[in-house]
């Protein structure tokens, strides 16, 4: 009964520890493609390619539900998988819907007209892909009238997580911060709409200041595949074991998801 969690890279262990926490007897099998990392610079065909690839593989451990723990999966690739590729047995859910819904007010499956909303003035951090896609817009205009969003595409941040260079990622969301709060100066709420930021979460929070709600996205995922599954609980496919598998060098990424995770995390070879 295995659910597996899909990323780049080592962004989606942050989603995969909250699943973990919030479903401790489901076995998540977790799948990084290092080796390709990071996607936030890669074409939507490139992009949707490599994702194919990694649900396929995903699949193969027994895991007939995959979360795309990858924002830029989900904007650059998860419709078109939806829309022509998958098979009526299987199902991928993003991260995107979960969080716009807790940011518009809205319980799963609330099909209503968009209406007007606490919130006015979004920033929404992401990577390149991620804002080029325009998905997040177009996921909230469904849901909201009258929000204001600024994007701020954070060119270097994954890359520098991925290396480890911790003063390196700092620096650069100081300055992408920076950057979105001179075109949008008083935001009342911002996005972490990358799953490797929350590992940077007090850098924003402090570079925004404390009046802006910043929203992350593992929590709010946790609760969503709680909720999706137990009305569907047939997408519980047949794997048994969680394991954390890697395109990239097992050793190098156990390392690095060790120090991203604080606690020990063992690679094997996807
Ligand atoms: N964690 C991915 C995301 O949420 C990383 C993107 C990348 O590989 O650039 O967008």
């Amino acid at each position: 009964m295995a659910v597996g969690v899909f990323d780049s890279g080592l962004g989606g262990l942050t989603v995969f520890d909250a699943v973990t926490k919030r479903l401790p007897d489901v076995p998540f099998v977790y799948l990084g493609d290092n080796a390709n990392a990071p996607y936030g610079v890669r074409d939507a065909d490139d992009i949707y390619n490599l994702t194919r690839a990694a649900v396929t593989r995903l699949w193969d451990e027994g895991c007939d539900l995959v979360i795309l723990a990858c924002n830029t999966a989900s904007a650059a690739a998860l419709k078109r998988m939806q829309e022509t590729w998958l098979p009526k047995d299987k199902r991928v859910l993003g991260v995107f819907v979960p969080l716009i819904e807790a940011l518009t007010e809205r319980q799963w499956g609330d099909n209503s007209p968009p209406h007007e909303v606490a919130v006015k003035h979004v920033a929404l951090f992401a990577t390149p892909a991620t804002v080029a896609s325009r998905a997040f817009q177009r996921e909230l205009a469904f849901r909201a009238v009258g929000v204001d969003v600024e994007a701020q595409p954070c060119g270097g941040v994954v890359d520098a997580i991925e290396h480890g260079d911790d003063i390196l990622a700092d620096a650069l969301v100081r300055s992408h911060v920076e950057a979105l709060l001179r075109r949008m100066p008083y935001p009342d709420a911002a996005i972490l709409g990358c799953t490797h930021y929350p590992i940077l979460q007090d850098t924003f929070q402090q570079a925004l200041g404390d009046s802006v709600k910043v929203f992350s996205q593992a929590d709010l995922v946790a609760s969503s595949l709680a909720d999706y599954l137990q009305r569907r609980p047939e997408f519980l496919g047949p794997g048994t074991e969680s394991k954390f598998l890697t395109t990239g060098d097992p050793a190098t990424v156990s390392r690095h998801a060790t120090r991203f995770l604080r606690h020990t995390v063992t690679f094997e070879q996807a």
